[in-house]
């Protein structure tokens, strides 16, 4: 479960405020907008790494005050998966957040979260949510979704950031954001990696030495797809089984999907082109990983990754 309230040990820089409650959170929130400054918000679930902190930076240079939330959130979570030992370290996560130039971090409890029990009405997320990840996990993003919308509620932020590492995720945000009219603009951030390619997660945590090294054959199953895309392969079973081959010879890695899809339906395609999305989960050990690949797209140009997630049309 989330840390109940504690004394936090390190100094805090001025501007900077922690908010473990509602209503510490709106008394910020109102200082920031009696100052007309505009709010970003990033959620987060926590034990940040460099991915989420430079969901930071996104936010740092589209608003005025940035507000970074944490939040193991639930009703993401089916019986079974990992919500009991998802990491949590909040006195680490609360000073590297502060340090990265976020003013508020919000870890409310959940029983701040829900003061009146889980919520009796949510979102229902529709066809988008039943693809790529929501096969293997038919609630997840019923539960994303319903806790985005209220963070929105509590936060009203001028701008959100999300990572394009959960792909799925963040089309599914601008295409409820769109269709709802929750008038927040939302930003999403290039894929952080480690110097072997493996997608910065949080998740990464649960990896041992040897599942670590098998975990960077990810990225090298994808670049490696990506790379004869480039030199003219557009049959997508050929790009897939290629992913699921790399996937398979490598010890320790259990492939859970690999799919090429439309980067706004997520709908499974015959045909490669530019933009199409490469999609992969991948169990390794106790770890449930997925990343993607924008193909043709110049990945080496962080900057490009900022707007490449359109609402699904
Ligand atoms: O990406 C995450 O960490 C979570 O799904 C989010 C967006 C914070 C909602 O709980």
């Amino acid at each position: 479960m989330n840390q109940p309230g504690g004394p936090i040990r390190f100094t805090l820089t001025p501007g900077f405020s922690m908010a473990r409650t509602r209503r510490s959170l709106e008394a910020t929130l109102a200082g920031y907008r009696k100052d007309g400054r505009s709010v970003a918000l990033v959620p987060t679930m926590g034990y940040l790494h460099e991915g989420h902190l430079s969901l930071v930076d996104t936010a740092r240079r589209h608003a005025d005050a940035v507000v970074l939330s944490i939040f193991v959130n639930p009703l993401q979570f089916a019986p079974g998966e990992d919500l009991e030992r998802y990491p949590r370290d909040l006195e680490r996560d609360a000073e590297l957040a502060m340090d990265r130039g976020a003013n508020l971090v919000f870890a409310p409890s959940e029983g701040e979260m829900f003061p009146t029990g889980r919520p009796r009405i949510q979102v229902d997320p529709g066809e988008l949510a039943k693809r790529l990840c929501g096969q293997a996990r038919p609630h997840h993003f019923q539960g994303v979704a319903t806790i985005v919308a209220k963070l929105f509620g509590l936060v009203r932020p001028d701008v959100a950031v999300f990572g394009r590492k959960d792909y799925q995720q963040a089309l599914l945000i601008r295409t409820m954001v769109a269709d709802l009219d929750l008038g927040v603009a939302v930003q999403v951030a290039p894929i952080m990696r480690e110097p072997d390619g493996l997608a910065m997660s949080s998740r990464n945590a649960y990896l041992g030495e040897g599942e670590r090294e098998a975990a960077a054959e990810i990225f090298q199953a994808l670049s490696s797809a990506d790379r004869v895309f480039r030199h003219g392969e557009r049959n997508a079973e050929s790009l897939r089984s290629r992913v699921h081959r790399h996937l398979d010879e490598t010890p320790l890695l259990d492939p859970e999907y690999v799919e090429l899809v439309d980067p706004q339906s997520l709908a499974p395609l015959q045909e490669a082109r530019e933009g199409a999305v490469l999609a992969v989960a991948v169990q390794c050990g106790r770890a449930r990983l997925i990343d993607n690949v924008v193909l043709g797209s110049p990945v080496s140009d962080p900057r490009l990754g900022e707007t490449d997630v359109e609402p699904a049309g």
